[in-house]
């Protein structure tokens, strides 16, 4: 069932959003060779608490952080670590917190010091992927025009669409109906409303799109090694169009 959200629970959200959006923010300017996701994820905590906030993937289903840090080949859900980045390294942060009952949830992959051409292009395929699915979420659009959003886009850069997580719907929880996947067909799936918050997150591998799990149970991993990158937004659509909630 996908619940819609009001103007006024919209605004309520976006609170969360800019929490999440500002965290991220300030999280750049430590992404640094020498730094470590350890260091990366204490600064979240501590600035969600600043703000009343409550980190919310801590605790979610036993996830024992408040940020997942996932460099080169980690594709998503990342466990932060003392081990230190070296510059070349490409770094995914995705972040969430509940403010007001609301949850807010973004991601973004940044270079770390100096990174390859090819690390470059995946980057900018992945957010290019991104607002390229952001511009199809107005209403009377389907949720096949997303999906196929983001296949087009990257796979005509190279890239290849990891299958086995999707982006999903967002509200009083953290994930919501619909599944958003990240490969799929224009003109197909549920038609897109006013009120829908939809958290659209694409993950892009460099090689191959097939992923597994580590024996952490949270890390996931390409099979080839190859990088993979990942942004999300949580979006509103509206009478007016897309409305990118985690955008400061
Ligand atoms: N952005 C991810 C998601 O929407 C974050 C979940 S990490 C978890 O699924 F630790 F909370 F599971
Ligand atoms: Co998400």
């Amino acid at each position: 069932m996908i619940v819609l959200k009001s103007r006024r629970e919209i605004d309520r959200m976006k609170a969360a959003c800019t929490i999440v959006a500002e965290i991220l923010e300030g999280l750049r300017a430590f992404v640094l060779p020498g730094a470590t996701t350890y260091d990366l994820d204490a600064y979240a905590s501590s600035e969600a608490r600043k703000r009343n906030a409550r980190c919310a993937f801590r605790g979610y289903h036993n996830y024992p952080n408040s940020l997942c840090c996932s460099p080169n080949d980690q594709v998503v859900h990342g466990i932060p670590s003392k081990n230190v980045l070296n510059s070349g390294d490409i770094l995914s942060l995705d972040f969430g917190v509940v403010f007001d009952d609301f949850y807010g949830d973004a991601a973004v992959t940044l270079p770390v010091g100096e990174i390859s051409e090819t690390a470059k292009r995946l980057i900018a395929a992945t957010e290019g992927s991104l607002y390229a699915a952001i511009d199809m979420a107005v209403p009377g659009n389907r949720l096949g025009d997303i999906s196929s959003a983001v296949q087009t886009y990257v796979e005509s850069r190279g890239f290849s669409v990891v299958r086995d997580f999707v982006g999903h719907g967002i509200g009083k929880n953290l994930h919501e109906d619909p599944q958003i996947p990240n490969y799929g067909f224009s003109g197909k799936g549920v038609k897109l409303k006013p009120g829908m918050v939809l958290a659209i997150e694409p993950m892009i591998n460099e090689k191959s799109h097939e992923v597994k799990v580590l024996n952490d149970n949270w890390t996931v991993v390409t099979c080839d090694g190859g990088l993979s990158a990942h942004f999300e937004h949580t979006v509103a659509i509206t009478e007016d169009g897309p409305e990118i909630l985690t955008r400061i």
